[in-house]
């Protein structure tokens, strides 16, 4: 079995072995510009269009990451970039999921807890004790319901806040309030009625592109936070920088950005109220994603069916 790997901006020698070490029988290549002869895998992470030029027989594309908006994009940009027959699978969780329970968590225990107030304060070496939010109230709204989004709602949950979840089909999840349907319907302004703190972990599609904006920080309870995790994408900044201002919100924390790394100049560096990370909120594991990913080719190779298929119409 002949295996393709990608990953740009990265020693490729580390990933290498590990598969080896997972998949002794197969040959494996780091994928080189002109490099055309057959494969039936291909491990990727943004890879360049030329990768699928030309046709080689690739029976599965492996995603590096959950998210598979790059690879989309390339589609949406390239109609046929993607092998036709070929199967386009994400990594699920693969460690991801408790990172992002992890940070979430801490970014609403920073507002729950008036961290950032505190730390203004400090800045002005000032002692008072400020009034801390009511718990019962303190509803916090997860957007997307997937492997992650579930289980960034139930860690939330277990810190004993309300907790509400957003997804496209019905969940029941225990502890969980869940509202389901479109974006921007009446479901969806349910799901924001008094959210004091909204979390995205939505897929970046073009359903859902540009879905944290002014009209969506309105209808949150006066004086939010936002806590985006998922992709740049999905916010629309100068709407944050807007809201910040009017006190439609009161702060954010950021892992993800429209352009990555955030430039210099951006507004975000010198706003006070927005925490910065450098998308690493979920980083992908090697020797988990490795696993999974053979654990994968083996039960393709069988003849088996795998999860985690994306849709690549609905785009996730
Ligand atoms: P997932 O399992 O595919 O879950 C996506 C969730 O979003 C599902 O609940 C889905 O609803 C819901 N959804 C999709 N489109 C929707 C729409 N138009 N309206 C309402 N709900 C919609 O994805 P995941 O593994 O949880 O990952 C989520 C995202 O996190 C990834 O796509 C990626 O962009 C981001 N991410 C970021 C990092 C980081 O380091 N910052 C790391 C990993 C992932 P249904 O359940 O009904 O289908
Ligand atoms: C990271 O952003 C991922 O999608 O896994």
């Amino acid at each position: 079995m002949k295996i393709l790997f990608w990953l740009p901006q990265s020693d490729a020698s580390g990933w290498l072995a590990a598969l080896a070490r997972a998949l002794p029988d197969a040959e494996l290549r780091e994928w080189q510009p002109g490099d055309t002869a057959p494969a039936d895998f291909a491990i990727v992470w943004h890879p360049p269009r030329e990768m699928f030029a030309a046709p080689r027989g690739l029976r599965a594309v492996f995603n590096l990451g959950a998210g598979v908006d790059a690879i989309l994009a390339l589609e949406r940009q390239h109609p046929g970039t993607l092998p036709q027959d070929a199967l386009l699978v994400r990594l699920e969780d693969s460690g991801m999921g408790p990172q992002m329970a992890e940070y979430v968590q801490h970014a609403v225990l920073r507002y729950l807890r008036r961290f950032d107030d505190y730390a203004r304060q400090q800045a002005r070496r000032e002692w008072h004790v400020l009034a801390p939010h009511p718990l019962e109230t303190f509803t916090v709204g997860v957007l997307g319901l997937g492997v992650l989004g579930a289980q960034v709602a139930r860690a939330v949950a277990s810190l004993g806040v309300p907790v509400r979840g957003f997804s496209r089909s019905a969940k029941a999840i225990d502890a969980i309030e869940t509202f389901s349907g479109d974006l921007r319907s009446p479901q969806f302004d349910a799901f924001l009625d008094d959210v004091k703190v909204l979390v995205n972990l939505l897929p970046a599609t073009p359903d859902t592109h540009d879905i944290l904006d002014a009209d969506t920080f309105g209808k949150l309870a006066r004086g939010a936070y936002v806590v985006n995790v998922a992709r740049g994408a999905h916010l629309v900044e100068q709407d944050l920088l807007d809201a910040l201002a009017n006190g439609t919100l009161a702060g954010a924390t950021l892992d993800v950005f429209r352009t990555e790394p955030l430039p210099p100049e951006h507004p975000f560096w010198l706003e006070p109220r927005i925490t910065i990370t450098p998308h690493s909120s979920a980083l992908t594991l090697r020797e988990e994603a490795v696993s999974q990913i053979a654990d994968k080719i083996e039960a393709l190779s069988r003849g088996e069916t795998v999860s985690g298929i994306v849709h690549i119409k609905r785009g996730y």
